[in-house]
């Protein structure tokens, strides 16, 4: 196919529900993408926190080769071993002791959701089925995920959401407190906000958090999908926080870019599932998970974790440098390789100039810019990155 006509094909064809620009990548590379006239594009997205490995590792590949030719499916009616050994590897680093796979983000959020839900009514009765969730958190686009989802920006037009999902504030624990009641199932949090701003919880707001889901007797559910496996410089990013969950949801990077998400949980949640109470057909396939036994091994790595720690803070600390040197910075925030720096004005224009520079950066919430570079990204990268910012801050 002739890849000069593509964008336009695009236009005629996709549904618009991105804004894309008009060129088209063709390969990728480490920490590179390059589009189908060969241009280099250093990728501070990393797939929106998916390619925490960079593009095309050469580990992944062979591991998806490997597999690829043995098994590619056989449904979750039976078992097979990448499944089984990802479960194993999930539970021996991390605090869940019971594991279930699907596809997506969203789709492990609707899975929390139901799962919470699930564990309220057995425990606490059929009325116990509301969600607590947060203003400018971000779940998904399911409609479950969506009414767990705190901007009313993604609803409009797709209302009405569904019933039980009441909102607090991030890190105001008396907002929590005026909301639980004993329809109360669970809450539900981003230890950091991805989305919405890349908006850091308090460590003391999750340690109360916690007392008030063992007073009440509810269950505490992170949504990890951006801000897990390594990207904080922690496997977990709430180990930072010292606290466990009762569930958690992955996603994005556990395959390094191939569709899975996970539900991890206690066994308290996990053995209140019944057979034919959940399921998923792609869910678990011996691909991707096979892909995910590699990603995890790596990421959960302790040289790789430090590295995603030190680089983190070598990047936030230039960036307070072109804070101090620019105009329009107002904030950096973030942890590890998860970092947001605040504008005082809307930074589409500057992201657009990123991008003719040859750098990757998105928006998150109205005015912060979210870089989210691979873990294996170096000091030398992080300077390149820097340099394209203060261009595109300065033209
Ligand atoms: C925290 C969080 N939860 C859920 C999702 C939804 O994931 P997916 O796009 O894979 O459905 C996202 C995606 O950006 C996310 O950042």
């Amino acid at each position: 196919m002739n890849t000069q006509n593509l964008p336009e094909i695009a236009k005629r064809t996709l549904i618009h529900s991105y804004k894309r620009p008009d060129i088209v990548f063709e390969r990728g590379k480490g920490v590179y993408l390059y589009d189908t006239s060969g241009k280099p594009y250093l990728d501070f997205i990393s797939g929106i926190g998916v390619s925490s490995l960079g593009h095309c590792h050469q580990d992944l590949v062979e591991a998806a080769k490997k597999q690829i030719e043995k098994l590619w499916h056989c449904s979750n009616l039976y078992h097979s071993p990448p499944h089984i050994e990802l479960a194993l590897l999930l539970t021996q680093k991390t605090f869940a002791e019971k594991v279930f796979f699907c596809n997506s983000g969203a789709e492990s959020v609707e899975t929390a959701i139901k799962f919470a839900r699930k564990w309220g009514h057995t425990n606490k009765g059929a009325d116990c089925y509301e969600i607590i969730s947060f203003k400018k958190s971000f779940h998904g686009r399911s409609m479950g995920a969506l009414s767990a989802t705190g901007n009313e920006k993604y609803w409009k037009g797709f209302e009405p959401m569904l019933d039980g999902f009441k909102f607090a504030e991030l890190n105001n624990i008396n907002s929590v407190k005026k909301l639980i009641s004993q329809k109360t199932c669970a809450v539900i949090l981003e230890p950091i906000q991805g989305e919405g701003g890349i908006n850091p919880a308090e460590k003391d707001f999750i340690l109360e958090l916690k007392e008030l889901s063992r007073e009440h007797n509810f269950l505490l559910i992170f949504d990890e999908i951006q801000c897990g496996l390594g990207r904080t410089g922690y496997f977990s990013a709430h180990e930072y926080f010292g606290v466990t969950p009762d569930i958690m949801t992955i996603a994005k990077p556990l395959a390094g870019g191939l569709p899975i998400g996970a539900i991890l949980t206690t066994s308290k949640v996990g053995e209140n599932i019944n057979p034919g109470e959940h399921g998923s057909t792609f869910g678990g396939n011996p691909v991707t998970t096979a892909v995910a036994i590699e990603v995890v091994k790596r990421t959960s790595d302790k040289n790789l974790l430090n590295n995603v720690r030190t680089n983190g803070e070598y990047l936030k600390s230039l960036l307070e440098k072109l804070k101090e040197r620019t105009n329009g910075i107002t904030d950096i925030r973030g942890r590890g390789f998860m970092i947001g720096v605040e504008f005082n004005k809307n930074p589409e224009p500057i992201i657009q100039k990123c991008f003719e520079n040859g750098l990757l950066v998105c928006k998150s919430g109205e005015t912060t810019i979210r870089l989210l570079p691979p873990l294996i990204t170096t000091k030398e990268q992080i300077e390149e990155a820097v340099s394209k910012l203060e261009k595109a801050i300065l033209s």
